[in-house]
This record gives C-alpha cells, sequence and structure tokens, in this order.
C-alpha cells in the first residue's frame, strides 16, 4: 500500500507541475492508472444497482494518494448518490461524511459502509425463511403506496413482495433490517415489468414482437416467461447471499472501523462547521440528465422510504430536475456566467424550458460549490468530476462552467485531467435534445 500511495503522490506533483506550466488539459485513463483492482467485486460496491454510479478507480487513486489526504482525515462527498467515495474512503482508512436528496442513495450508503457480522446476517435468513411460510394478509392489510403498482407488478409477484416486506418487518435490529431492506429492493425491479435495461421504468416490450427475432425482445420474452412462475422469495435469498459474500470479502480487504455518516440531504446546506474537511471529491448531477427520483420510484415506494405523492416533493430538491410550471420560466435567469448565458439566451428562444433547466441548475450549483467551499479546510482539494452535455444540440460545457463557479467562490484550478469514459456507467443515452457523455473532466481544485 505505502508503494502505492507513493507512486500516486509522485504521479499527481507531476500532473499539477505540468498543469502550472500551461494550464492546458491533461489525457489519463483512470482504468489503466489503477488497474490492478477488480472493482466490480471489491467489498460491497455492487450490492445494489443506482443511476450514475462513479467510476471507484478515480476516488481510489486520490483516496490512497497522500498528496491529497492523510490516513484518518475526513474526507466529504455532497452528492454522495450509492456512496462510491465513502465506501472508498473506509476502505483507504477515512472517516466519510455523505449528503444526498434521495432517500434510496442514503440507504445504500448507508448499509453499503456499515459493518456487520455475517453468522447474525447468516441466521437472520435462515429465520426469514422460516418466517415467510406463516405470512399472510387479512383484508385490512395495504401493499405499500408504490406509484402504479398494478401497472408495474403481475399480481402473483405483488403479493410475494408484499410477504417478504412484512417478513423483513419483524427484524427488530434497525441496522440488520436495513441490510434485508436494501436487499429486497434490490429485487423489486428485477421481478417488476420494467425493463432492467433502463435506467427509469419503461414496461418492457411484449406487443409487435412476434416477428422479430432481435436479442432485445428475446430477452424481453423471457423475462415475462419467467415471471409467471417465479419465486420472488429464492431470487430475494440469492440476492441476500450474494451481498453477505460481498460482506465477507470488505472485511477481508480491511478490520479498519472507519465510519460514515450522511450528515444531509442538500448539499447546499451540508450542516457541518466552516474548515473542518481534509478532502472532497464529488460527481454532482447534471442539467437534466438522469431522473434519480422516476429512477428509483419502484424502490422508494416498496422500501416504503417514500410513497407515490411524496415523489414529486422528492424531485424538487434534485439540481438538474426537469420539471417545472410554466410560470417559473416566463423570463430566463442570468447565471453571471458570461459563456454560459450567452448561449442560454439562444436557447430560450428555440426552447424556453430547457434554457431555465439549465440556468436554474447552474445556479443551484453555485449554491453547491460555495456551500463545499467553506465546509473545507484551507490548503485542502476538492476534487470535482463532471462531463460536458449537450442542450437542445448545442455543447453545454458543464464542466468548465462548474470551474468558474468554483475560481468564483475562491477555489483555484490545479489541474485538469480528461478522461476518456466509453465505457462507464454514465453513457446512457439521453432525452431527445441531450447527448451523450463521452469525457469525463477531473477538476483538481485547491482552496487557498
Ligand atoms: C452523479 S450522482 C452521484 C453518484 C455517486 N457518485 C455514486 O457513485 O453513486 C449525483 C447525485 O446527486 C444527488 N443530488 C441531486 N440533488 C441534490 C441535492 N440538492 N443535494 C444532495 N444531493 C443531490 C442525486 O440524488 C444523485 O444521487
Amino acid at each position: 500500500m505505502k508503494t502505492k500511495a507513493n507512486n500516486f503522490n509522485l504521479i499527481s506533483q507531476q500532473f499539477l507541475d505540468d498543469y502550472a506550466k500551461n494550464q492546458e488539459p491533461i489525457r489519463v485513463n483512470f482504468k489503466k492508472m489503477v488497474e490492478d483492482i477488480k472493482f466490480q467485486d471489491r467489498a460491497t460496491h455492487s450490492i445494489h444497482i443506482y443511476p450514475a454510479k462513479l467510476l471507484p478507480n478515480i476516488p481510489y487513486f486520490f483516496l490512497n494518494n497522500h498528496f491529497f489526504v492523510k490516513d484518518n482525515e475526513l474526507v466529504l462527498d455532497p452528492f454522495s448518490g450509492s456512496g462510491t467515495v465513502l465506501l472508498e474512503a473506509n476502505l483507504a482508512g477515512k472517516n466519510s461524511f455523505g449528503c444526498d436528496s434521495n432517500p434510496l442513495a442514503q440507504l445504500i450508503t448507508k448499509v453499503k459502509t456499515s459493518n456487520y457480522d455475517i453468522s447474525v446476517l447468516k441466521n437472520i435468513l435462515e429465520s426469514l425463511k422460516i418466517e415467510i411460510k406463516n405470512i399472510t394478509m387479512d383484508g385490512n392489510e395495504k401493499f405499500p403506496d408504490v406509484v402504479n403498482i398494478d401497472y408495474w407488478f403481475l399480481p402473483n409477484i405483488k403479493f410475494q413482495l408484499y410477504a417478504i416486506l412484512k417478513t423483513i418487518k419483524t427484524i427488530k435490529d434497525d441496522d440488520y433490517r436495513d441490510f434485508f431492506i436494501l436487499c429486497f429492493s434490490n429485487c423489486v425491479k428485477k421481478v417488476s415489468l420494467a425493463d432492467s435495461r433502463i435506467s427509469v421504468p419503461v414496461k418492457v416490450k411484449v406487443k409487435k414482437e412476434t416477428n422479430n427475432f432481435h436479442p432485445f425482445f428475446d430477452e424481453s420474452r423471457s423475462k415475462l416467461k419467467n415471471l409467471e412462475n417465479i419465486n420472488v422469495f429464492e431470487k430475494f435469498t440469492d440476492i441476500v447471499n450474494d451481498n453477505i459474500r460481498r460482506f465477507e470479502n470488505k472485511q477481508k480487504i480491511t478490520s479498519k472501523r472507519q465510519t460514515t455518516k450522511i450528515v444531509s440531504e442538500d448539499a447546499r446546506n451540508l450542516n457541518l462547521p466552516d474548515e473542518s474537511v481534509d478532502l472532497i471529491i464529488s460527481s454532482p448531477p447534471y442539467a437534466g440528465a438522469q431522473k434519480y427520483i422516476r429512477a428509483c420510484s419502484l424502490n422508494l415506494g416498496w422500501t416504503e422510504l417514500s410513497g407515490k405523492d411524496n415523489l414529486r416533493t422528492l424531485d424538487k430538491k434534485n439540481i438538474g430536475r426537469e420539471n417545472y410550471s410554466k410560470s417559473d420560466y416566463l423570463t430566463l435567469k442570468a447565471t453571471g456566467l458570461v459563456e454560459a448565458d450567452m448561449l442560454l439566451k439562444e436557447i430560450y428562444i428555440i426552447n424556453p424550458l430547457r434554457a431555465h433547466i439549465a440556468a436554474n441548475y447552474l445556479l443551484e450549483m453555485k449554491q453547491a460549490i460555495s456551500e463545499a467551499s467553506r465546509v473545507l479546510k484551507k490548503d485542502k482539494y476538492f476534487i470535482l468530476i463532471a462531463a460536458n452535455n449537450q442542450v437542445c444540440n448545442r455543447e453545454f460545457k458543464t464542466q468548465e462552467y462548474l470551474r468558474q463557479i468554483a475560481e468564483n467562490v475562491g477555489l483555484k484550478t490545479m489541474c485538469r485531467l480528461v478522461d476518456d469514459i466509453k465505457s462507464y456507467g454514465l453513457m446512457t443515452k439521453r432525452n431527445k435534445t441531450a447527448s451523450v457523455i463521452t469525457c469525463e473532466w477531473v477538476l483538481i481544485l485547491k482552496k487557498e
């Protein structure tokens, strides 16, 4: 570990020296720089799916690197999502703080960074296997408040899911119950009629496919066939066993008991004292890209983290959201960033809503970056990972605008790294007016 830390340390020094000479972005490949670790199988990274997860190689590089952070220092991710940065911080011997507006993200992070007694997890699973046989549903009981439950779930599956949830609720210990709720949540979309290859729920195609032998339709057909006779508890048990194995792996990597805490649900108000954090690493949302709440709506409903009427309220907390009423964009807001404002004026003429989404995104990110800067100690680093986007077929230089915002709140750009992300999880087709992200920018910012 020491050699690796020294090596990353030297590479980082070189990056900063080179950038200081000519201010040119440096091409890198994080997959190659951190190639000896199989992140897919590493610890608990894969306990639950989540949209736009960060490539763990990136935080790994900065967290195992004395140039940026020392042992036992405090790491923050203000947009922590499923907790990729926070878990890697723990594995690197650092305590970490997270913040995310999505309650499912908070639950994934909490479980992912917990330490469980493996034998207790196995014993609980055995007792659930017995308990599930006695579960009944009487006339007064209601299904959880899942959006369009009958559209997304076949009747037999709905009952089976309900029985599993009721069984899990008999677990008395909150932390252990959360582990099983998380496994249950990861089962939900797999047994729904939603296509698991698409982030937001879209029903698997069943019609018009009789003459179509494309693998896409074959997969849909076989999913539907399986769902008719599926034993959901068996599927749930497989997920539990896989996740128990992940916790066993995690314990092999580290015996240290670093902690993680979710400190807030809004990156614009972190509930932390001034200059209290040693390193920030974060991949913020983009304007109108991922629909985090819609993507998780079935999970949020079944885990009872949010009923259907609350989904809108949750979405409103999201920076980069798309849902606005017409009265919100009767005029275009100025962001104070010259290039962005010129572009947004052009876009406003073609599509006022898209212009408003992007402008409001930048204004809200300004608040979040300013808040992150407030809690960061002097002479410490903020690693901001972002990409460019397209809005109405025009390049929207998200990473450049975020960098300008960071500079305006007193952070200095020490280096810009650019990585070709062809095979990363962020490669999703966006709405009609946005396009595919192809490069990830890693901005190394310092509070002076
Ligand atoms: C690109 S994702 C982060 C993914 C994360 N790095 C991971 O590996 O899972 C951006 C996250 O920002 C969250 N978010 C959006 N608006 C927020 C806000 N106002 N405060 C905190 N988090 C927010 C979303 O819920 C989403 O989880």
